[in-house]
């Protein structure tokens, strides 16, 4: 596949990165993933919005315009035929010629910027949509900042694996006896016409998708509560779902053994998948 780096279009096998990166040694780097359907990209203006944001939270200099990031977007799509996939972009601090805990002086070291696309045909029309995601719950162990949208993606990565192991699809995180996220998602669980997730603030990632489903619940016709809420709550839940640029709206079925209704996917979270998939397509 062809991939972005620094400026250049080259075949993947051909972009190479320092070992003093930043990203590498101190994980000092952000990322964002944007979904594509039918060759188009989805929500790219709420990625590259965030993208931003996550920047200036780690006061890293942002060394593409938006403009000129939506043509490489493009272009590594068009490149690469993707019609239904993803495109990941990573900024980074970029590499000094030593390790040190000292940030680089912006003006010597430049920002590593690395786009590449992955290409999953079926995407949009995922089986796991039909079936139900089980999840486990587990402590939330990162750290205070998951506003910012960066690459220390170890713990997630190992919530994954305590998943993998527990043989259920992902896990929610728990602080304090509430949950926070999934470990690449958003959580939620309806309860009547009730939508209630986390609100927003400096424990969760501000999902990007998570803004247009509850943008989209009047639609289908629900409320949104914004509060906290433990798993026992969301486990007497009529029905539970995630949702990630990666996932759109995924129904959960079961939390820590306890299935929700009758164990398969309902009716409420089917409808705003739909709506998700159909509004912003
Ligand atoms: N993950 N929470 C966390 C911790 C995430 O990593 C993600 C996204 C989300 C959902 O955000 P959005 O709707 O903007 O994708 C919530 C991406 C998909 C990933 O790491 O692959």
């Amino acid at each position: 596949r062809t991939v972005y780096l620094n400026g250049e279009y080259l075949p993947e096998n051909e972009a190479k990165v320092s070992i003093f990166d930043r990203a590498f040694l101190m994980a000092d780097g952000v990322y964002e993933v944007t979904s594509v359907l039918d060759g188009k990209l989805i929500d790219f203006d709420g990625h590259a919005v965030r993208l931003a944001r996550s920047l200036n939270e780690l006061d890293m200099k942002n060394p593409i315009s938006k403009e000129d990031l939506l043509e490489v977007h493009r272009e590594l799509v068009r490149r690469n035929n993707i019609e239904e996939g993803l495109v990941y972009l990573q900024i980074t601090r970029g590499a000094p010629n030593d390790r040190d805990f000292v940030f680089p002086d912006p003006e010597t070291t430049e920002p590593t910027i690395v786009l590449f696309t992955q290409n999953k045909p079926g995407l949009g029309n995922d089986p796991k949509a039909k079936q139900g995601l089980k999840v486990i719950s587990i402590e939330d162990q990162r750290w205070g900042r998951r506003d910012i949208k960066t690459v220390q993606l170890l713990y997630p990565s190992l919530g994954k694996m305590m998943a993998k192991k527990a043989g259920a699809d992902d896990a929610w995180m728990v602080q304090d006896g509430f949950v926070t996220e999934g470990t690449s998602n958003n959580a939620y669980f309806i309860k009547g016409n009730t939508i209630v997730t986390r609100a927003l603030s400096n424990d969760i990632l501000h999902g990007i998708t998570r803004a247009a489903v509850l943008r989209f619940a009047e639609e289908a016709q629900m409320k949104v509560e914004e509060r906290n809420f433990t798993i026992e709550e969301a486990q007497t839940g009529d029905e539970a779902f995630i949702s990630s640029a990666s996932a759109f709206v995924m129904p959960v079925i079961e939390i820590d053994g306890v299935q929700l209704g009758d164990g398969t996917p309902g009716a409420r979270v089917a409808r705003l998948r739909e709506i998700y998939l159909e509004e912003m397509r």
